[in-house]
């Protein structure tokens, strides 16, 4: 099997499939901030952070860095990922951000033993939960 890189060579479809999500968080977080509820960003599968384009050999943000660029923004991120080099990268990205949670292991233990819990309805926390494991086309 081949080993993970850092980062992934993405094609011209998965670079449109970013754009798409991000301007979704954009527009969910606008709509909530607007109705004053907190709310925060959860990456379930978040990679590096970012990736390679095929087309120009040019770094591309990927689904956590566009999160933490998305205006208004969300009260908390958390990026889970299981390969300790990609963590690594979204350590470096999170930089001193306090409001910034990087996990290591497996997101379907992580998300519902310590990031779930936390986001009680009656707390009126809401979440935009990405959770997708799709290959790079
Ligand atoms: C296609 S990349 C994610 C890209 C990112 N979401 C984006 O859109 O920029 C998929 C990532 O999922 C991670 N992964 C695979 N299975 C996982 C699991 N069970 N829990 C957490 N991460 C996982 C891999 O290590 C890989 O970095």
């Amino acid at each position: 099997m081949r080993p993970i890189q850092e980062f992934d060579e993405i094609g011209y479809w998965s670079e449109i499939k970013l754009e798409i999500v991000r301007d979704y968080a954009a527009a969910y977080s606008t709509i909530l901030t607007k109705k004053n509820l907190p709310h925060v960003y959860v990456d379930a599968f978040a990679g590096a952070g970012q990736h390679i384009s095929k087309g120009s050999g040019a770094f591309v943000p990927g689904s956590p860095l566009n999160a933490l660029n998305v205006q208004p923004p969300f009260r908390e991120y958390h990026f889970i990922d299981l390969n300790v080099t990609r963590v690594e990268s979204l350590q470096r990205i999170a930089g001193c951000q306090n409001d910034v949670h990087v996990y290591e292991g497996d997101c379907n233990e992580i998300l519902i033993q310590t990031i779930f819990p936390t986001l009680h309805f009656e707390s009126y926390r809401r979440a935009l939960c990405y959770w997708t494991r799709m290959d790079w086309t």
